[in-house]
């Protein structure tokens, strides 16, 4: 229904039947109203007091202030398998692991904190937790760490690109994604500017 981006996850029919809006028939449509609602997202995400982003409570909130506005199933796990992602009965066990690994990760120095938010970031889009909207969610998601737990500024991903649409910046990025798939991540440190 949707044209897709290059290494994106094309939505199955009953999600869908998620949407809260009738009449929607192009991709630049339903661009703009995830992106009004990616907005007001931001703008809760700057009042927010408390909300630790390394509990599963905090993560589905995210994708549900996300995304609420356009999606029924915002904030909920992923039931189906994608072209990216575990099996979706692994989901709420692997973002477990990653959300103790991740707390150690600043209460030990094991990573800079540019690598441990791109780590974090790879894990989560890799688990694919939600239906759509994993990078974006994800992207966020890795900027709070960065803030909340090393007091560091958020990552330039876009860099003056749209990361949503196909372009170099994008073709870089799903790059380096999939070569940490493989466990090599210099391209992803790279890509964060922690190369
Ligand atoms: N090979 C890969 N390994 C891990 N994550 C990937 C891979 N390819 C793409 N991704 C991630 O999946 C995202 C696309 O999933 P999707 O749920 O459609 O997110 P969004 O709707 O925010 O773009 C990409 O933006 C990227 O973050
Ligand atoms: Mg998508």
């Amino acid at each position: 229904m949707f044209k897709e981006p290059d290494g994106a996850t094309p939505l199955d029919p009953d999600e869908i039947g998620g949407l809260k809006f009738d009449h929607i028939t192009t991709r630049g449509e339903l661009d703009e109203l995830e992106q009004a609602n990616i907005t007001q997202a931001l703008q809760w995400l700057g009042r927010r007091r408390g909300g630790d982003i390394l509990t599963e409570e905090f993560i589905r909130t995210l994708h549900r202030r996300l995304f609420g506005e356009v999606w029924s199933w915002a904030g909920s796990f992923r039931l189906r398998e994608k072209n990216i992602g575990i099996d979706p009965f692994q989901i709420p066990v692997q973002l477990r692991y990653l959300l103790d690994d991740a707390r150690y990760w600043p209460a030990n120095g094991t990573y800079p904190p540019l690598e441990a938010a791109a780590r974090f970031h790879h894990r989560m889009v890799q688990i694919h937790l939600f239906p759509n909207g994993n990078g974006r969610h994800a992207r966020i998601a890795a900027d709070i760490l960065l803030s909340d737990y090393f007091g560091h500024p958020p990552i330039e991903w876009a860099n003056g690109f749209d990361l949503q649409a196909d372009n170099l910046r994008r073709g870089d990025y799903i790059a380096a994604l999939r070569a940490a798939d493989g466990g090599v991540f210099d391209p992803l440190l790279d890509f964060v500017g922690a190369g």
